[in-house]
């Protein structure tokens, strides 16, 4: 098979990485790609947002499969323009149409849905600039800290979790009002707060089945013991230490398995990856989130846990055939570090060279924000630049080989945090 990856982070990365070693790939390509992809598959130049652009090389490069990595283009309706095209409509695309993709798009519709089906997740109630005085009053009968949340998507920047009640309704009307967040506040979520220990669950589904990957939990925070501003993500570990079997249980029982039956009983197609941002609170899962992608950094400890030849399960997802796959996990923790620019997550400089990533041998390198550059080589150009995963039989092992293999890395204003899984 010809396989075209869309996107340009770590997890796409990852994601190129695992389906390299598969037999079933032929050719690899991955739009637009980073300097790490670069390696071991061709990078077009080609915006993930540019329909027309990947149509074009999809017939092209004769490409049997496209692996969408962020949310954005699948909300945008990638697969639906793919559907739509008698050229494209036979080209294998792992990533939900837009309708199921709403499940991260839009927050107020996501809440609906768990609220159809009854599963876990905050209380709450949606207002748009019409029903302000509503929603004042609203937050007049909760309790601090408050939880507002921009419906739609903001690049990760539209939940704020507010301690002072005036506070809270100043910046609920530059969300509603003053379009703080542009169309994505045009409604705003306000939610019960919840007080627990986050973690992610990734599944794999295929319409009608599904498969539960790994779970792992990532750090969001810039700061060391999680403080500062929110980040894209500056580590991960998997397995999760504090989901037990009973736990679990719980998750797929009272979670999984309501996502995937609601998604069919509301008939929405859906083929691709769901992340289930889950709260533990005392021994119970909450929903936080849904994205309809795999997570960033989570991928990067993910995919190295399994064992499986994942294009052969990519195939079979497209197909309706998960059941008759076997999912095998690797019992090794895997742990990434993200070495990230000075700076991130506001503003830093980019195009700095980076060093010494050949003798990081104990590690696997996933590069993020880097490109190649004729005259410098691999130089940095995003905020979180290299993700720096490795295994081990515990934590422990695993981490301190991420963190010796960062002491062979270099570039400008090179920062980590230096305790990702301190709380485990
Ligand atoms: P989201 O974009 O929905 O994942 O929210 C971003 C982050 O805000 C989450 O990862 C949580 O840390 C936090 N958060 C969101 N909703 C809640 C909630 N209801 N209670 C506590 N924390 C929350
Ligand atoms: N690591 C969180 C995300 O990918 O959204």
């Amino acid at each position: 098979m010809n396989v075209l990856i869309l996107g340009s982070g770590g997890r796409e990365h990852t994601f190129a990485w695992k389906i390299s070693q598969s037999d079933l790939c032929d050719e690899l390509f991955v739009a637009p790609g980073n300097s790490g992809t670069r390696e071991i598959a061709t990078n077009l130049a080609i915006k993930v947002g540019d329909f027309e652009g990947i149509k074009t090389a999809v017939l092209e490069r004769n490409i049997d499969m496209v692996v969408v990595g962020p949310e954005d283009p699948l909300v945008n309706g990638i697969h639906d323009f793919f559907l739509n095209d008698p050229e494209l409509k036979g080209v294998a695309v792992i990533g939900p149409q837009s309708q199921g993709a709403m499940l991260e798009g839009s927050k107020e519709f996501a809440k609906h849905f768990m609220q159809r089906h009854g599963i876990p997740t905050a209380k709450y109630s949606s207002f748009t600039a019409e029903t302000l005085q509503e929603a004042y009053d609203f937050l007049g009968t909760m309790k601090p800290p408050y939880v507002l949340k921009a419906d739609g998507l903001a690049a990760g920047k539209g939940v704020l979790i507010i301690q002072d009640i005036d506070e809270a309704k100043q910046e609920l009307k530059k969300m509603l009002v003053d379009s703080k967040f542009g169309k994505a506040s045009q409604t705003v979520v306000i939610e019960e707060f919840l007080d627990g220990i986050e973690l992610s669950c990734f599944v794999l589904a295929d319409g009608n089945d599904y498969k539960i990957l790994p779970y792992a939990k990532d750090y969001k925070r810039i700061g060391e013991g999680d403080t500062g501003l929110n980040t894209g993500g500056m580590g991960a570990v998997s397995p999760v230490p504090f989901a037990d079997e009973q736990f679990l249980e719980k998750v797929e029982k009272r979670i999984i398995i309501p996502t995937v039956e609601g998604l069919k009983k509301d008939k929405i197609p859906f083929i691709g990856f769901i992340f289930i941002g889950l709260i533990k609170v005392g021994e119970d899962p909450l929903v936080i989130e849904y994205n309809v992608r795999m997570g960033d950094p989570e991928t990067e400890v993910v995919l190295p846990r399994i064992k499986n030849d994942l294009l052969r399960l990519l195939a079979a997802t497209h197909n309706g055939k998960l059941n008759k796959e076997r999912i095998e996990i690797i019992p090794d923790s895997v742990t990434t570090v993200m070495l990230v620019s000075g700076g991130y997550p506001e503003a830093y400089e980019k195009g700095k060279p980076i060093i010494g990533l050949d003798k990081a041998q104990e590690s696997l390198i996933f590069h993020a924000g880097a490109q190649w550059d004729q005259d410098s080589g691999i130089v940095t150009s995003g905020g979180r630049v290299m993700a720096v995963s490795s295994y081990g039989e515990t934590f422990d092992e695993a981490l301190k080989k991420s963190y010796r293999s960062i002491d062979q890395i270099r570039f400008d204003k090179m920062y980590f945090r230096s305790d990702i899984g301190f709380d485990l």
